[in-house]
């Protein structure tokens, strides 16, 4: 029923934990289920150099979490932006149609990373316009 890369991502995921003081968070919760994931980012450069997941899940949540924490490492952050939940399923060589739901955290809390990252840039920019 699962891929070979789900079991491996499930059994041995990367990049499991937190970033201290990341640059971006992105928090995220499925409706269907009720599970929930947070990512958190380092940008270098408008690049990531690093990420890190935490999810309280299922398996096929952790697995899609785990392969896209390796998808999004180094890219840049337009790139990023462009991963779908689509391409987070087929990175793991497909999902059973019942557990695709499970693919929308991972990509949907990159998403979010990404975007509380440019909001935290803004507000420093307005910041240092009014020193
Ligand atoms: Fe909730 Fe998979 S059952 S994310």
């Amino acid at each position: 029923m699962y891929s070979k890369k789900v079991m491996d991502h499930f059994t041995n995921p990367r990049n499991v934990g937190v970033i201290e003081d990341a640059d971006g968070v992105g928090e995220v919760g499925n409706p269907v289920c009720g599970d929930m994931m947070k990512i958190t980012i380092r940008v270098n450069n408008n690049t990531i150099a690093d990420i890190k997941f935490q999810t309280l899940g299922c398996g096929a949540a952790i697995a899609t979490s785990s392969i896209l924490t390796e998808m999004a490492m180094g890219k840049r952050l337009d790139e990023a932006m462009k991963i779908t939940r689509d391409a987070v399923a087929q990175g793991l060589d497909g999902l059973p149609p019942n557990k695709m739901h499970c693919s929308n955290l991972a990509a949907d809390g990159l998403h979010k990373a990404i975007e509380d990252y440019y909001a935290r840039q803004e507000k420093r920019g307005k910041g240092n316009a009014k020193k």
